[in-house]
Protein backbone atom coordinates (compact mmCIF):
# COMPACT_ATOMS: atom_id res chain seq x y z
CA UNK A 1 0.00 0.00 0.00
CA UNK A 2 1.44 3.37 -0.90
CA UNK A 3 1.85 6.15 2.49
CA UNK A 4 -0.62 8.58 1.52
CA UNK A 5 -3.09 6.30 -0.51
CA UNK A 6 -6.91 7.36 0.81
CA UNK A 7 -5.40 11.32 1.34
CA UNK A 8 -6.01 14.17 -0.62
CA UNK A 9 -3.32 17.25 -0.38
CA UNK A 10 -3.40 20.31 -1.61
CA UNK A 11 0.18 22.07 -2.76
CA UNK A 12 0.12 25.81 -3.77
CA UNK A 13 3.06 26.94 -6.15
CA UNK A 14 2.77 23.59 -7.80
CA UNK A 15 3.64 24.80 -11.23
CA UNK A 16 7.36 24.88 -10.28
CA UNK A 17 10.24 23.88 -8.70
CA UNK A 18 10.15 22.57 -4.86
CA UNK A 19 6.10 22.72 -4.92
CA UNK A 20 5.97 20.54 -8.25
CA UNK A 21 8.43 18.21 -6.89
CA UNK A 22 6.27 17.72 -3.64
CA UNK A 23 2.99 17.27 -5.52
CA UNK A 24 4.84 14.95 -7.86
CA UNK A 25 6.38 13.08 -4.96
CA UNK A 26 3.32 12.86 -3.29
CA UNK A 27 0.59 11.59 -5.87
CA UNK A 28 3.41 8.95 -6.55
CA UNK A 29 2.67 7.66 -2.98
CA UNK A 30 -0.69 7.65 -3.33
CA UNK A 31 -2.49 11.02 -2.41
CA UNK A 32 -4.54 12.92 -4.65
CA UNK A 33 -3.03 16.13 -5.31
CA UNK A 34 -4.76 19.60 -5.92
CA UNK A 35 -2.33 22.28 -7.47
CA UNK A 36 -2.44 26.12 -6.99
CA UNK A 37 0.00 28.47 -8.95
CA UNK A 38 -1.23 31.34 -11.30
CA UNK A 39 0.29 29.53 -14.72
CA UNK A 40 -1.98 27.07 -15.52
CA UNK A 41 -0.24 25.74 -18.55
CA UNK A 42 2.43 24.46 -16.36
CA UNK A 43 0.03 23.28 -13.80
CA UNK A 44 -1.76 21.18 -17.03
CA UNK A 45 1.69 19.55 -17.12
CA UNK A 46 2.24 18.38 -13.68
CA UNK A 47 -1.43 17.10 -13.73
CA UNK A 48 -0.54 15.33 -17.08
CA UNK A 49 2.66 13.91 -15.29
CA UNK A 50 -0.01 12.77 -12.12
CA UNK A 51 -2.01 11.05 -14.22
CA UNK A 52 0.17 9.51 -16.36
CA UNK A 53 1.30 7.84 -13.79
CA UNK A 54 -2.45 6.32 -12.78
CA UNK A 55 -2.61 9.37 -10.17
CA UNK A 56 -5.56 12.06 -8.97
CA UNK A 57 -5.05 15.95 -9.96
CA UNK A 58 -7.30 18.64 -9.43
CA UNK A 59 -5.97 21.86 -11.37
CA UNK A 60 -6.94 25.82 -9.69
CA UNK A 61 -5.08 28.63 -11.12
CA UNK A 62 -4.56 31.58 -9.14
CA UNK A 63 -2.70 34.14 -6.89
CA UNK A 64 -1.61 32.91 -3.70
CA UNK A 65 -1.44 36.40 -1.76
CA UNK A 66 -5.29 36.82 -2.19
CA UNK A 67 -7.34 35.56 0.20
CA UNK A 68 -10.44 35.16 -2.12
CA UNK A 69 -8.15 33.00 -4.26
CA UNK A 70 -7.13 30.90 -1.47
CA UNK A 71 -10.77 30.41 -0.54
CA UNK A 72 -11.76 29.17 -3.74
CA UNK A 73 -9.14 26.86 -4.10
CA UNK A 74 -10.27 25.07 -0.70
CA UNK A 75 -13.73 25.66 -2.29
CA UNK A 76 -12.76 24.09 -5.16
CA UNK A 77 -11.07 20.82 -3.24
CA UNK A 78 -13.92 20.46 -0.65
CA UNK A 79 -15.83 19.81 -4.15
CA UNK A 80 -13.67 17.23 -5.83
CA UNK A 81 -15.42 13.88 -5.52
CA UNK A 82 -12.42 12.23 -7.04
CA UNK A 83 -10.62 13.75 -4.20
CA UNK A 84 -12.95 12.37 -1.67
CA UNK A 85 -14.62 15.97 -1.38
CA UNK A 86 -12.17 16.77 2.03
CA UNK A 87 -8.26 16.87 2.70
CA UNK A 88 -5.89 16.40 5.11
CA UNK A 89 -2.54 17.39 3.74
CA UNK A 90 -1.65 20.91 2.71
CA UNK A 91 1.49 22.49 1.87
CA UNK A 92 1.80 25.99 1.77
CA UNK A 93 4.48 26.42 -0.42
CA UNK A 94 3.81 29.65 -2.84
CA UNK A 95 6.41 32.28 -2.18
CA UNK A 96 9.27 34.20 -3.91
CA UNK A 97 12.55 35.81 -3.26
CA UNK A 98 14.21 39.23 -3.71
CA UNK A 99 18.01 39.87 -4.24
CA UNK A 100 19.47 42.17 -1.88
CA UNK A 101 19.34 44.14 1.20
CA UNK A 102 17.25 46.58 3.13
CA UNK A 103 18.86 49.22 1.43
CA UNK A 104 19.59 47.47 -1.52
CA UNK A 105 16.57 45.74 -2.34
CA UNK A 106 13.72 46.74 -5.29
CA UNK A 107 11.28 48.09 -2.77
CA UNK A 108 8.50 48.86 -5.40
CA UNK A 109 8.46 44.67 -4.98
CA UNK A 110 7.98 44.65 -1.07
CA UNK A 111 4.40 44.67 -1.24
CA UNK A 112 3.56 42.23 -3.47
CA UNK A 113 6.47 39.40 -1.39
CA UNK A 114 4.74 40.29 2.07
CA UNK A 115 1.43 39.70 -0.38
CA UNK A 116 2.62 36.15 -1.08
CA UNK A 117 5.05 34.82 1.78
CA UNK A 118 2.94 36.58 4.48
CA UNK A 119 -0.36 37.83 4.55
CA UNK A 120 -1.22 35.08 1.71
CA UNK A 121 0.21 32.29 3.94
CA UNK A 122 -1.36 33.44 6.97
CA UNK A 123 -4.81 33.10 5.13
CA UNK A 124 -4.17 29.39 3.96
CA UNK A 125 -2.98 28.83 7.48
CA UNK A 126 -5.93 30.34 9.22
CA UNK A 127 -8.89 28.88 7.15
CA UNK A 128 -6.69 25.16 6.51
CA UNK A 129 -5.73 24.93 10.06
CA UNK A 130 -9.70 26.00 11.48
CA UNK A 131 -11.12 22.83 9.11
CA UNK A 132 -8.25 20.52 9.94
CA UNK A 133 -8.68 20.98 13.95
CA UNK A 134 -12.50 20.21 13.19
CA UNK A 135 -11.05 17.18 11.51
CA UNK A 136 -8.82 16.09 14.59
CA UNK A 137 -6.24 15.60 12.41
CA UNK A 138 -3.55 16.41 9.78
CA UNK A 139 -0.48 18.26 8.35
CA UNK A 140 -0.01 21.63 7.53
CA UNK A 141 3.92 22.06 5.92
CA UNK A 142 4.94 25.66 5.36
CA UNK A 143 8.13 26.00 3.42
CA UNK A 144 10.57 28.76 5.29
CA UNK A 145 13.99 28.57 4.32
CA UNK A 146 17.14 29.30 6.15
CA UNK A 147 16.62 32.74 5.58
CA UNK A 148 13.79 32.56 7.84
CA UNK A 149 16.37 31.51 10.98
CA UNK A 150 19.38 33.08 10.18
CA UNK A 151 19.19 36.88 8.67
CA UNK A 152 20.71 35.97 5.34
CA UNK A 153 23.99 38.40 3.79
CA UNK A 154 22.39 38.36 0.81
CA UNK A 155 18.43 38.47 0.77
CA UNK A 156 17.69 40.41 3.79
CA UNK A 157 14.48 42.05 3.17
CA UNK A 158 12.79 38.40 1.78
CA UNK A 159 14.57 36.90 4.67
CA UNK A 160 12.13 38.45 7.05
CA UNK A 161 9.14 37.11 5.36
CA UNK A 162 10.70 34.13 5.97
CA UNK A 163 11.00 34.90 9.76
CA UNK A 164 7.02 35.99 9.19
CA UNK A 165 6.55 32.52 7.82
CA UNK A 166 8.37 30.86 10.50
CA UNK A 167 6.75 32.28 13.30
CA UNK A 168 2.96 31.62 11.56
CA UNK A 169 3.50 28.12 11.20
CA UNK A 170 5.01 28.08 15.13
CA UNK A 171 1.95 29.69 16.16
CA UNK A 172 -0.31 27.77 14.46
CA UNK A 173 1.62 24.92 15.66
CA UNK A 174 1.26 25.54 19.26
CA UNK A 175 -3.27 26.56 18.11
CA UNK A 176 -4.02 23.30 16.74
CA UNK A 177 -1.45 20.73 17.76
CA UNK A 178 -4.28 19.56 20.54
CA UNK A 179 -6.27 18.60 17.80
CA UNK A 180 -3.66 16.33 16.15
CA UNK A 181 -2.86 18.41 13.80
CA UNK A 182 0.83 18.43 12.95
CA UNK A 183 2.31 21.89 11.55
CA UNK A 184 5.79 21.76 10.04
CA UNK A 185 8.04 24.31 9.25
CA UNK A 186 10.64 23.30 6.15
CA UNK A 187 13.48 25.58 6.21
CA UNK A 188 15.53 24.88 2.67
CA UNK A 189 19.19 26.22 1.58
CA UNK A 190 20.09 26.79 -1.22
CA UNK A 191 17.98 25.29 -3.91
CA UNK A 192 18.49 25.21 -8.12
CA UNK A 193 14.24 26.20 -9.09
CA UNK A 194 12.47 29.19 -10.80
CA UNK A 195 13.28 31.16 -7.62
CA UNK A 196 16.73 31.98 -8.50
CA UNK A 197 15.11 34.08 -11.36
CA UNK A 198 12.46 35.29 -10.13
CA UNK A 199 14.59 37.13 -7.10
CA UNK A 200 16.54 39.03 -9.31
CA UNK A 201 19.78 37.01 -8.10
CA UNK A 202 22.83 37.77 -10.48
CA UNK A 203 26.40 36.09 -10.29
CA UNK A 204 27.67 39.36 -8.48
CA UNK A 205 24.85 39.82 -6.11
CA UNK A 206 24.25 35.92 -5.07
CA UNK A 207 26.21 33.32 -7.71
CA UNK A 208 29.48 33.67 -6.59
CA UNK A 209 28.63 32.97 -2.95
CA UNK A 210 26.61 29.93 -4.11
CA UNK A 211 29.82 28.78 -5.83
CA UNK A 212 31.48 27.96 -2.86
CA UNK A 213 28.53 25.86 -1.50
CA UNK A 214 29.72 22.99 -4.15
CA UNK A 215 26.74 21.17 -5.22
CA UNK A 216 23.63 22.80 -4.43
CA UNK A 217 19.95 21.20 -3.60
CA UNK A 218 17.48 20.09 -6.01
CA UNK A 219 13.47 20.47 -5.57
CA UNK A 220 13.44 16.72 -5.35
CA UNK A 221 15.49 16.85 -2.05
CA UNK A 222 13.01 18.87 -0.24
CA UNK A 223 10.25 16.55 -1.58
CA UNK A 224 11.65 13.36 -0.37
CA UNK A 225 12.44 14.70 2.87
CA UNK A 226 8.47 16.21 3.21
CA UNK A 227 7.49 12.90 2.27
CA UNK A 228 9.64 11.22 5.12
CA UNK A 229 8.02 13.63 7.68
CA UNK A 230 4.58 13.18 6.45
CA UNK A 231 5.06 9.36 6.85
CA UNK A 232 5.64 9.62 10.36
CA UNK A 233 2.92 7.92 12.68
CA UNK A 234 0.47 10.68 14.11
CA UNK A 235 1.77 10.75 17.36
CA UNK A 236 5.22 11.75 16.07
CA UNK A 237 5.40 15.44 14.89
CA UNK A 238 9.30 16.44 13.37
CA UNK A 239 8.03 20.23 13.53
CA UNK A 240 10.87 21.80 12.17
CA UNK A 241 13.02 20.87 9.62
CA UNK A 242 16.69 22.43 7.86
CA UNK A 243 18.08 20.98 5.05
CA UNK A 244 21.02 22.81 3.28
CA UNK A 245 23.28 21.68 0.58
CA UNK A 246 26.67 19.79 2.47
CA UNK A 247 29.09 23.08 1.52
CA UNK A 248 26.69 25.60 2.46
CA UNK A 249 28.10 27.61 5.27
CA UNK A 250 25.51 30.52 5.65
CA UNK A 251 22.34 31.22 5.94
N1 LIG B 1 14.92 27.83 -4.11
C1 LIG B 1 15.45 28.11 -2.95
O1 LIG B 1 16.69 28.27 -2.83
C2 LIG B 1 14.57 28.22 -1.72
C3 LIG B 1 15.19 28.19 -0.47
C4 LIG B 1 14.40 28.31 0.67
C5 LIG B 1 13.04 28.44 0.57
N2 LIG B 1 12.45 28.49 -0.65
C6 LIG B 1 10.99 28.66 -0.70
O2 LIG B 1 10.42 27.55 -1.36
C7 LIG B 1 9.19 27.93 -1.97
C8 LIG B 1 9.16 27.44 -3.41
O3 LIG B 1 10.18 28.09 -4.14
P1 LIG B 1 10.93 27.40 -5.37
O4 LIG B 1 12.38 27.37 -5.03
O5 LIG B 1 10.27 26.17 -5.76
O6 LIG B 1 10.74 28.56 -6.47
P2 LIG B 1 10.00 28.54 -7.90
O7 LIG B 1 10.56 27.46 -8.74
O8 LIG B 1 10.10 29.95 -8.38
O9 LIG B 1 8.50 28.19 -7.55
C9 LIG B 1 7.69 29.12 -6.86
C10 LIG B 1 6.25 28.65 -6.93
O10 LIG B 1 5.43 29.56 -6.18
C11 LIG B 1 4.38 30.01 -7.03
N3 LIG B 1 4.02 31.39 -6.71
C12 LIG B 1 4.83 32.44 -6.50
N4 LIG B 1 4.11 33.55 -6.29
C13 LIG B 1 2.81 33.18 -6.39
C14 LIG B 1 1.57 33.87 -6.28
N5 LIG B 1 1.51 35.20 -6.03
N6 LIG B 1 0.43 33.18 -6.45
C15 LIG B 1 0.45 31.85 -6.72
N7 LIG B 1 1.58 31.14 -6.81
C16 LIG B 1 2.74 31.80 -6.65
C17 LIG B 1 4.91 29.91 -8.44
O11 LIG B 1 3.83 29.72 -9.35
P3 LIG B 1 3.34 30.76 -10.45
O12 LIG B 1 4.49 31.64 -10.79
O13 LIG B 1 2.90 29.87 -11.58
O14 LIG B 1 2.20 31.48 -9.80
C18 LIG B 1 5.73 28.63 -8.35
O15 LIG B 1 4.92 27.51 -8.53
C19 LIG B 1 9.08 29.45 -1.82
O16 LIG B 1 8.24 29.76 -0.74
C20 LIG B 1 10.52 29.86 -1.50
O17 LIG B 1 10.56 31.06 -0.76
C21 LIG B 1 13.19 28.37 -1.81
Amino acid sequence: MKPFQGKTAIVTGASSGIGRAIALTLARQGAAVALHARREALLREVADEIRQGGGRALIVAGDAGQASAIDALLEAVLAWQEGGSAYSIVIANAGRGLAGGITTSDNSQWQELYQTNVLGTAHLLRQTGRYLSQQGSGDIVVLSSVAGRNVSPFSGFYGSSKFAASALAEALRREVCASGVRVTTVMPGIVESGFQQVAGYTRENFGKTVETYGRVLEPQDIANSVSWLLAQPPHVHVSEIMIRPTGQNYP
